[in-house]
This record gives structure tokens, sequence and C-alpha cells, in this order.
């Protein structure tokens, strides 16, 4: 079997990560899908000479990267949602399969793209887009795909996550602990994104899109950040016997699929009020199987470049199956619903 060719557009932190770790395990990866998969082209705007780029060829003019015609697979994390769009869909319309950790790409503008590469036979996979490392799509598309989704709540902002952990754990002043989490890696370029909530409504858009078979909402769901906590409020939510958590929400009602993003007092006792730091973890209420909770790291290098390279594998052995579907299931997001209410 010839290799596979990766084609990666920003080498930022999930980029660098994401290249890495497809070098230090070539050989497992390999053994594993039965092919190669050999990092043959990056875009990067800036130069990255801390980064060893030998055997690769490095373009600044990023579409570059999807006009190759040796690359199979694109994989976008430059972030944003303008060039990123362009990016994403000019490799759809060139038969290329997109590898994505952009949410505010999806939940914006996801349901263009799943339709584009529904039409042309093509994968996008985006398993970094929510909870970094915890395979949280998989989850919601293979393991509970047996069963009737009722609720789900999660932890899915790292960084917002790690500054109340710190804000009750060491009485960190929050700018602090937000200036710490950009330089751990975990942050949005544009840190609004996350302490406001919107980068929780990003990822809880395409949970639910996935959990309830709805179209990508993300203009419809509720969002409130945690810009206004103070201190004393971690404390005496404390005092209480509670934590305050920031948590997605989306649940069926009697009007609709109801999606929101706040902070919230749960009892100190319960799992998910003890889940600290960077961690992220999501509940899943689902008939039959009732509660199951997905825990593990949200933020940062190593688990996003996780989540990145187990989807580069899963379109390698869609690829290399002997009943490799024409109908491209990892790109499959229901969008012919197009008004449930929300
Ligand atoms: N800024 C995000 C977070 C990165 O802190 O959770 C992972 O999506």
């Amino acid at each position: 079997n010839k290799p596979v060719n990766v084609g990666i557009v920003g080498l930022g932190t999930v980029g660098g990560g994401a290249l890495n770790l497809l070098r230090e395990n070539a050989a497992e990866l390999s053994r594993r899908t039965g092919r190669d998969i050999v990092v043959s082209h990056v875009g990067v705007r800036r130069a990255r000479p801390d980064l060893k780029l030998d055997g690769i060829t490095v373009s600044t003019d990023i579409f570059a990267v999807v006009r190759d015609p040796a690359v199979d697979i694109v994989v976008e994390v430059i972030g944003g949602t303008t060039t990123a769009r362009d990016i994403v869909l000019q490799a759809i319309a060139s038969g290329k399969h997109v590898v994505t950790a952009n949410k505010a790409l999806l939940a914006e503008h996801g349901n263009e793209i799943f339709a584009a590469a529904e039409q042309q036979g093509v994968y996008v996979a985006f398993e970094a887009a929510v909870a970094g490392g915890v395979p949280i799509i998989k989850v919601l598309r293979e393991g509970l795909a047996a069963n009737r989704v009722e609720w789900l709540a999660g932890i899915i902002n790292g960084t917002g996550n790690f500054i109340l952990t710190e804000m009750r754990e060491k009485g960190r002043e929050f700018g602090d602990v937000l200036a710490e989490a950009q330089a751990l890696g975990y942050a949005e370029a544009d840190p609004t994104f996350d302490v406001e909530g919107i980068d929780a409504a990003h990822k809880l858009t395409i949970l639910a899109s996935l959990a309830f078979g709805i179209p990508l909402q993300f203009a419809r769901a509720y969002t409130e950040g945690i810009t206004r906590l103070t201190r004393e409020d971690v404390s005496y939510a404390e005092e209480l016997g509670f934590r305050i958590k920031h948590l997605g929400v989306a649940r069926r009602t009697a009007e609709g699929i109801e999606l929101r993003v706040h902070p919230t007092l749960i009892p100190a006792d319960r799992l998910i009020a003890n889940v600290n730091g960077v961690k992220n973890a999501v509940l899943v209420q689902s008939d039959p199987v009732g509660a199951t909770l997905y825990y593990g790291a949200g933020a940062g290098a190593g688990p996003t470049a996780s989540a990145v390279v187990a989807d580069i594998v899963d379109v390698v052995r869609s690829l290399t199956a002997e009943s490799a579907p024409n109908v491209p299931h990892l790109a499959f997001m229901p969008h012919a619903i197009a008004d449930t209410p929300i």
C-alpha cells in the first residue's frame, strides 16, 4: 500500500502537536492502519524555525497545501471561521478528506461543510473539536448509537475550568490564571471565547447535533460565561456545599432541544463537581444504557493532537478497508431537519 500523505494547515499548539505525534508514533500507526502516514506538506503563515521540518514541503501560502495533488488528507488547524472555511471547502471540492479541530468553524458553517463533504464523498472528521483528548464524538456516533439521548451536560472548556479550579483551590485572581492558561496553550487565540462561554457553546452545538440528530444551530444557544464570577462567589458556594462549574447542557424539552451554557451550582460530592483543572467531562443520559460519563484532558497540545491523529487513523482505515463505503459516514451530520427548534 502506498503511503497516505497528510497536509497540515497551521502549526500552532494543535498543528505542532499533531506533527510531533505522527512522527513519534509513525511505526505504530503504520502497523495499526496498514499504511505509512506521512506529513508531506505544511502550510504556515509565519516560519517556525523551532520545528524540524526536513523532508516536508513548507508553504507560507497555506492554500498551496490544498492545491497539492499529492495530499490525501488536509488537517485544518489554523482556527477562525473565514480562511479556515475557504481551506476546508476547497479541500473538499478537490476531493481531499479533512480533519479539523475547529469547533467555531463547524458550529457556524458545519451544515454547509458536511453537505459539501457528503456530495463529494469525502470524510470530514472532527474529534478534536470537542473536549480535547476525550473521544466524545466517537462515543456519541458509535458507542451510544443504539440509544436515545435524553440530555447531556458537560464541562467542555478547559480554560474556564482551570480558572474556576485555581480560584477555588488557591484563591488566585481570574486574570492571573487566564494568563497562565494562555501560556500553557489551553486558551483560544481570542480568550474571550473561553471566558464568555462562546467556545463551550460552539462545542455544545456540535454535541447536540450528533446526540439529537438536529442541524447545527449555534446562534440559538443561550450563552453566559464566567467573567462575572468573583472569588467570593466561588468560596461562598464552597461553604454551602456546592461547586460552581461552567456547564454546557443540551436536553429534550416539549418545545424542542434546549441548548444552554452558564455557570451552575453543583453539590460538591457529585463526580462532575470534582472535575478540576484543564480536565473536561461530559455526562450523557440516554436510554437504555442510562448515565455514562466521559472524562479527560480538554485542551493542550498532547490531548488535542491525540484526537486529531485518531481521526487521521480513522480516515486511513476507512480508505483502506475493502468495504470502504461510498457514503462518507465520518462526514455525516444530520442536516435534513431544517428547523428543529432548540
Ligand atoms: N480553548 C479550549 C479550551 C481549547 O480551553 O477548552 C480546547 O478546545
